[in-house]
């Protein structure tokens, strides 16, 4: 039996730089993330070619700080965890040779983690009360999906996006307002800034599951079109976005527990971090009797405490062929050496 009290684990899927220690999946101690978002928001969205370059500078010093602040060294850790997919490639292979460079010459157990199960698993950071099982909602910028969380690592998807996600609504819809990269934030700022009675935008899809995105986003562009952006129309024009979005997010997610009979929610991903949408949760669940469970903002975002959860809650312990994977899928089904593939 491995003993995978702490771990120290990497995450270089996307734009982040991240690395942190935590202890029994739950108690951080460390979580450290370089943003490179200074870096690629002059391009409007990520250079893939610049994110790897980047990783490569910072990655030690990242892994350094995470040890710095736990006030642990290498001795003290069990295990090395780090995100194989999905995500960029070039990205993804400077974290996983970092990993298995530490993993070899530590001698210690080399765990695989699924970015989304990551996400999914910051529910259970600094929170020892939460267990499975739960609905959790993935709201992200490449995922959107209502996933039935039945016990650790087994994952039922009980719908997803059709077209875009979530975060990725989210980015376009900023960029036709002229708020720059990430989008999120500066939508989330905006809306709350409206005093306006909201447009009615469409909510897609409203006796499914599954999600849809692009209309909505094709009809605030033609919204934009047609008027004029003002400093007061933009707020408008953000918090309507906002609202359509939260809406159906909101009525998908109850109807997924009424279907699952289940009265516990939980949301992850970096649109979770966005105020509306967690205010409007707290307000609905305190309403009709559910449990919600939502990370801080932090640990809503790409970091690494949550791939160290994912990595101790189900722990795929790998060789050292392991190899990116960059359109890995949330598998449903406990397998160890489930990543494992050839070199
Ligand atoms: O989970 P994440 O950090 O990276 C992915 O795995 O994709 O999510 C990033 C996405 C971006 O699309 C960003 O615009 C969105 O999360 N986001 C937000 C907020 N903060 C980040 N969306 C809405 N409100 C926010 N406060
Ligand atoms: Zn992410």
């Amino acid at each position: 039996m491995l003993n995978l009290n702490n771990i120290l684990a990497i995450e270089t899927s996307c734009d982040e730089t991240a690395a942190a220690i935590v202890l029994s999946g739950r108690y951080v101690k460390s979580n450290v993330i370089s943003s490179q978002i200074d870096i690629h928001k002059q391009y409007g969205g990520v250079i893939p070619e610049l994110a790897s370059r980047n990783h490569l500078q910072n990655i030690s010093c990242v892994i350094d700080q995470a040890l710095t602040d736990s006030q642990m060294n290498f001795q003290n850790i069990d295990a090395i965890a780090v995100t194989i997919g999905p995500g960029l490639v070039g990205a993804l292979l400077v974290g996983l040779s970092y990993a298995k460079t530490l993993a070899f010459t530590l001698n210690k157990p080399l765990l695989a983690v699924n970015h989304i199960e990551g996400h999914i698993c910051a529910n259970y950071l600094e929170n020892d009360k939460l267990s499975p099982p739960f609905m959790c909602v993935v709201v992200s910028g490449g995922h959107t999906m209502l996933v039935y969380v039945r016990g650790f690592g087994e994952y039922e998807i009980v719908g997803r996006t059709r077209d875009d996600a979530a975060g990725e609504a989210y980015d376009k819809v900023a960029r036709v307002l002229g708020l720059g990269y990430p989008g999120g934030p500066a939508i989330d700022k905006l809306a709350m800034q409206n005093d306006m009675p909201l447009i009615k935008f469409p909510r897609a899809l409203p006796n499914d599951l599954d999600f849809s995105f692009s209309g909505l986003k094709s009809s605030v562009i033609n919204y934009v079109q047609k008027n004029e952006l003002t400093d007061d129309s933009k707020k408008l024009i953000a918090d309507s976005f906002q609202q359509s979005v939260i809406d159906v997010i909101i009525t998908k997610t109850f109807r997924a527990c009424q279907k699952h009979n289940c009265k516990v929610i939980t949301l992850a991903g970096g649109v979770a971090s966005n105020y509306a949408l967690r205010k409007t949760f707290h307000e609905r669940c305190d309403e009709l009797g559910y449990e919600l469970n939502i990370p801080l903002p932090i640990f809503c975002t790409d970091n690494a405490a949550m791939i160290a959860s994912a990595a101790f809650f189900n722990p795929i312990a790998s060789s050292l062929n392991l190899n990116a994977v960059p359109n890995l899928k949330l598998n449903s089904t406990k397998e160890n050496n489930l990543y494992e593939t050839d070199c």
